[in-house]
């Protein structure tokens, strides 16, 4: 049936440790659709921030050298890639001093601007759809997305799956960590962390990430169905 083919555009959003990257890049591979970790953008600025010596402190600072760096992602869900510059950017983006300073960087307005329209050129670029992970996608990239999911579970849950995924983290470090992170994502005052009111909400907390895959795959069939 043609409309089983049809394109499909998925926004994907909620807190770290929920399991939005692993769920992202299943139902896309699935569904042969695009992917795209809007996270890793704003780590691959942050990244690049660092590099060049920007006090990332300092918004204006920040603001100013937003435009500098050119961001690539590759689009593949069985290899999603990032560069910077040309360089390869998909292992320094995930360490600790990224991670620590991302909320930073990405809340300054010039960096929100710029990444929210190279994240709708990737998007409109995907003529097989795509399936997009982040924060504010359903809410501000992509506001008119078909389907927009919402992924929540309890904060020790999310802790305890970031720290399976940290070579020799300690739970309660992880956890707090988290919690504040969440906190500067959602306190921003541009773009925050947030549910738009027409997402459906998936608590994981209880849920495998086999079962919250099938659950998304079958609210993606349903609206193509339905289209
Ligand atoms: O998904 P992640 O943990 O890799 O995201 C890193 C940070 O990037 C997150 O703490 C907030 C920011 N982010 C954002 O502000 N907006 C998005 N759409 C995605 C991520």
């Amino acid at each position: 049936m043609e409309t089983a083919r049809s394109s499909v555009i998925v926004a994907i959003d909620g807190p770290s440790g929920t399991g939005k990257s692993s769920t992202s890049k299943a139902v896309a591979a699935k569904l042969g659709l695009s992917y795209l970790d809007t996270g890793a953008q704003y780590r691959a600025i942050t990244w690049w921030m660092l590099n060049n010596g920007i006090d990332v402190s300092n918004p204006d600072e920040i603001a100013t050298a937003a435009a500098k760096p050119v961001i690539v992602s590759g689009t593949d869900p069985a290899a999603p890639t990032i560069t910077v510059d040309g360089e390869d950017a998909s292992g320094p983006i995930r360490t600790q001093e990224v991670t620590s300073k991302v909320s930073a960087v990405s809340a300054v307005p010039e960096v929100r601007t710029l990444i929210t329209a190279l994240q709708r050129s990737i998007a409109a670029a995907a003529t097989g759809g795509i399936v997009v992970e982040g924060r504010d996608i359903g809410t501000t990239v992509l506001p008119d997305a078909d389907l927009k999911i919402f992924l929540t579970a309890s904060p020790e849950a999310r802790a305890a799956r970031r720290s399976g995924e940290v070579k020799g983290s300690d739970l309660t470090a992880t956890r707090e960590a988290l919690i504040k992170r969440d906190a500067a994502d959602s306190g921003r005052k541009t773009s925050p962390l947030a549910k738009a009111d027409d997402a459906v909400e998936v608590d994981t907390t209880e849920l495998t990430l086999q079962q919250v895959i099938e659950c998304v795959v079958t609210l993606v069939e349903g609206k193509r169905v339905a289209a």
